[in-house]
């Protein structure tokens, strides 16, 4: 099913929200032992419901399913399911968002999130070899007191979160709104990615760079509507994590075949392949190479490429980054 260079590829996520990695089975299972009802019958009934319009629409149903993460057991399982796929794929390095305030704003602690999504990411590393950040993410269509409110949360577990990030609805609430946020978390020490070209248009991106002053951009695949931004975007190196299937299914894309990976690739753009919300969108990582693959042709030197282009855009340290890159070219 997949391609023996996907398969064998060493991989590095840097775009997924846990809570997107939520299988309906477990989902279930977790509603069941914590005693909430879900509004589908069956495992097969929530996954008829997957069938997107845009962002809003899924964003709707991803809130409601992480209503049954109640217990620190509840995320350290969300979070070893996905080790699981991590290690069939070949994922070696993920840095992993999660949405603090979708769990807060429901009375869990932040330590509750926190302990379980780390003892989880503990136990990845000493069973499968996988290492992992986590990067909290602040939701856009709360308020900038709201994200203040879940930084000042977060300063007792600073060590455990390597940046914030930025997601949910994006139209209507562009960066700027968390400028000052950003700025407060950068002086902490915090680094910084953000959301930014997805549905939104390429001033977001600007805005994203010169205002969050990010590392990254997730998604961002709006930039070639901006050909100055493009230029920018390529001779900074600025890292985009593009989600494939995330694109296709949430109707950023109408077919595979439109999409501009490969053309960002080409135009000298350090872009890598993600899977954002796996559960809800067909596929974890090696699908989404898998996916590109297939739709656009691309050579083994281009797959390669990706994946060295995450391995880069990590925030691993400079020897690592290295050493996984050379590990690449010797395929
Ligand atoms: N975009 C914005 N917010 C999100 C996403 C996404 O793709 N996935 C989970 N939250
Ligand atoms: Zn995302």
């Amino acid at each position: 099913m997949h391609s023996p260079l996907i398969a064998a590829l060493p991989k590095a996520e840097l775009h997924v929200h846990i809570e997107g990695t939520f299988e309906p089975e477990l989902m279930f299972e977790i509603a069941q032992r914590n005693q909430i009802s879900l509004p589908y019958d069956s495992v097969e009934a929530l996954r008829q419901a997957y069938n997107f319009q845009n962002l809003q629409s899924f964003l709707d149903l991803y809130y409601a399913g992480a209503q049954v993460l109640i217990h620190e057991q509840d995320f350290y399982d969300l979070a070893w399911a996905y080790f699981e796929k991590c290690h069939a794929d070949h994922v070696v390095h993920t840095e992993i968002f999660f949405d603090p305030q979708t769990h807060t704003d429901r009375g869990v602690a932040f330590a509750t999130v926190l302990h379980g999504l780390k003892r989880a990411c503990q136990d990845a590393k000493a069973h499968f070899g996988i290492s992992s950040h986590l990067i909290m993410c602040f939701l856009r269509h709360l308020s900038e007191q709201d994200a203040f409110n879940t930084l000042a949360q977060a300063a007792a577990f600073k060590d455990d979160i390597i940046a914030v990030g930025l997601d949910s609805s994006e139209v209507g609430h562009p960066p700027e709104k968390f400028a000052r946020v950003f700025a407060a978390a950068a002086e902490q020490g915090y680094l910084c990615v953000a959301h930014a070209g997805e549905e939104g248009p390429a001033t977001y991106i600007w805005q994203a760079l010169e205002l969050l002053k990010v590392h990254r951009i997730d998604h961002g695949v709006r930039c070639d509507e901006d050909a100055e931004l493009m230029r920018y975007l390529a001779e900074k190196n600025m890292p985009l994590t593009v989600c494939p299937l995330s694109n296709l299914k949430l109707c950023v894309v109408d077919d595979m075949r439109d999409h501009n990976i490969k053309k960002l690739l080409h135009e000298g753009l350090c872009v890598t392949v993600n899977s954002d919300d796996p559960s809800y969108f067909g596929g974890y990582m090696n699908d989404n190479y898998q996916a590109i693959h297939d739709a656009l042709a691309l050579s083994d030197d281009e797959l390669k490429q990706l994946a060295c282009n995450a391995f880069q855009a990590s925030f691993l340290a400079e020897t690592e980054k290295q050493a996984w890159c050379e590990q690449i070219k010797a395929l």
